[in-house]
């Protein structure tokens, strides 16, 4: 099976290139290799290569940098998603891609499913939802997966802030914004599974972890596991309801995964996920 992916240096992509199975031929292209926002790119790429899955990770995904910088997050999120769309259209192959759960507002205090109202708060959540739309309007049998609060022991992350932080500094969380965190190496899985499905239907799915908390209640648990490994205050942490970000991120936006469960995908342990990956992190 021949796989294109794309963002290849990012989080997510990590995984998928460990957790790949033998029989896979893949092209793993990062920014430079493959800039998703170049049209004779994208079609060179497609077209040399002939894939039968295109997986998309690649994304603008700093979200105050996107309010700055528009034009760029909807030339990547939006247009770059249309464009391997459309390549993966003309050549009538599997279309993959994520996107992500702050594409609804927060209002709603129950776990959102795929066919609920997005209303994006941001340009970051903003330039998904058009690569979404883009992307089924150009190839119906593209597959997206809205996540959330993805973490992993690699690149820039919550854990990995965490992680790093100086053990005896004061930290304030906010506690009044709740999704449900996902393992990186966990959605890889799913991804590489719905690659693998020539059966499954397309459209838009949600995946995430089986827990939903507040950013300070993922830091507290995280506090807890680093105690029970080292030295480690874990009464520095306070909460707060003031948070950077607090007009841009929904207060709720936990995801119903209801749709893939039923079709066997598990939701991500992430508890599990941090008692595995926490002791390695603290070594390092
Ligand atoms: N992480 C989360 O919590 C989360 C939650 C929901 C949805 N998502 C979505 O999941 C996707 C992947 O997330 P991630 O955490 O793996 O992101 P990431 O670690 O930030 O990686 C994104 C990658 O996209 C690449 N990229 C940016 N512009 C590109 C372009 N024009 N052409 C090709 N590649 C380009 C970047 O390469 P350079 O570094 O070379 O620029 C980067 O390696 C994104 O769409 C993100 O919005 C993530």
């Amino acid at each position: 099976m021949r796989i294109l992916l794309t963002g290849a240096k990012g989080q997510i992509s990590q995984f998928i290139k460990q957790q790949k199975p033998d029989n896979w031929e893949m092209i793993a292209t990062d920014s430079k290799t493959l800039d998703i926002t170049s049209p004779a790119s994208v079609n060179n790429m497609v077209h040399n290569f002939e894939p039968d899955v295109i997986i998309n990770t690649a994304g603008y995904t700093n979200l105050d940098a996107a309010e700055e910088n528009q034009e760029q997050a909807f030339a990547v999120n939006s247009e770059g998603t249309r464009l391997l769309a459309q390549a993966a259209a003309n050549l009538g192959i599997h279309f993959i891609t994520l996107s992500s759960s702050y594409v609804f507002d927060g209002q709603k205090h129950a776990p959102y499913s795929e066919s609920d109202y997005p209303n994006p708060l941001s340009k970051y959540a903003q330039s998904q939802l058009a690569g979404e739309l883009l992307a089924l309007a150009t190839n119906p049998e593209s597959i997206i997966i809205r996540t959330s609060w993805v973490f992993s022991e690699y690149g820039n992350n919550i854990l990995t802030h965490l992680v790093n932080h100086v053990k005896d500094t004061p930290l304030t969380m906010p506690n009044n914004k709740i999704a449900c965190p996902t393992y990186a190496g966990d959605l890889a899985n799913v991804l590489i599974q719905l690659a693998s499905d020539r059966h499954i239907s397309r459209g838009i799915f949600h995946y995430c972890g089986d827990k939903a908390v507040s950013c300070f209640e993922f830091t507290q648990t995280v506090f807890k596991e680093l105690s029970s490994l080292t030295t480690f205050n874990t009464e520095l942490l306070a909460s707060t309801e003031e948070n950077k970000h607090s007009s841009l991120l929904p207060a709720y936006s936990v995801l119903s995964c209801d749709k893939l469960r039923t079709l066997g995908y598990a939701q991500s342990n992430w508890q599990a996920a941090l008692k595995r990956i926490l002791p390695e992190m603290i070594t390092r």
